[in-house]
């Protein structure tokens, strides 16, 4: 896909605040500081649409991004950021499920995950929550340019692998560096197609 155009739109704290739902809206979500606004803007290919910081908790909002003006891209919040009280991290527990459970244009989620580390609870806990709630999700490995080849794959075949613990069938999986602008053109192709079936299908989110 060839972006044209990224746009900001809006920060907002509540899900109803949100831009119109007129068009189709693809997330990124994950842990706090797994990358998720770099991979936004190393796969648009823009320096500093999303905010990024070495620091954890960076992304406090839903940040919605307009793309080539016919679909939205959201930098959602990290969930699990230990260094905020556990009433605050509620909260934004909270914003995240309700934005996910309300938001009729959001098509499909991107769960980015840390690709140095061993499945963590925390993710695998959020993969069965999407599970249990019907919500479409893809896997997005990130910092892949970490890690040395044999060890990625190594690291990507354990998740399979506990995934399919209690999943019968795989998630779509990218493999991706916002570093070295890894996997951000294969992410936007699915965009692309599940974009363009909508469109075939007459499935559109008009009011
Ligand atoms: P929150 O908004 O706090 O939830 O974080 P986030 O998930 O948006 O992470 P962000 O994109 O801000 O990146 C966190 C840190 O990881 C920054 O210091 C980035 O430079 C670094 N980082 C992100 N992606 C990559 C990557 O692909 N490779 C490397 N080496 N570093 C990365
Ligand atoms: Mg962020």
């Amino acid at each position: 896909m060839i972006i044209k155009t990224a746009t900001f739109m809006t920060s907002s704290t509540r899900w109803q605040d949100c831009p119109e739902p007129t068009m189709p809206e693809y997330a990124f979500i994950g842990r706090s500081n797994v990358g998720k606004s770099s991979l936004i803007n190393a796969m648009l290919n823009f320096k500093d649409l999303a905010k990024t910081s070495q620091t954890p908790g960076k992304t406090q909002l839903i940040n919605h991004f307009m793309i080539n003006e016919n679909w939205y891209l959201t930098d959602l919040p990290g969930y699990g950021y230990a260094r905020v009280s556990k009433s605050l991290r509620k909260e934004f527990e909270k914003l995240i499920t309700n934005y996910i459970l309300n938001r009729k244009n959001l098509v499909n989620l991107f769960v980015l995950i840390d690709a140095r580390h061993s499945p963590q609870k925390i993710d695998l806990e959020f993969i069965g929550w999407c599970g249990e709630n019907g919500v479409p999700f893809s896997l997005a490995f990130t910092k892949s340019d970490k890690l040395k080849p044999n060890v990625l794959k190594e690291n990507v075949e354990k998740y399979k692998a506990v995934l399919l613990e209690t999943w019968e069938s795989l998630p779509e999986i990218y493999v991706t560096s916002a570093e070295k602008k890894v996997g951000g053109e294969e992410i936007l192709k699915f965009i692309s197609v599940t974009n363009q079936f909508l469109k075939e299908n007459h499935i559109n989110f008009e009011l």
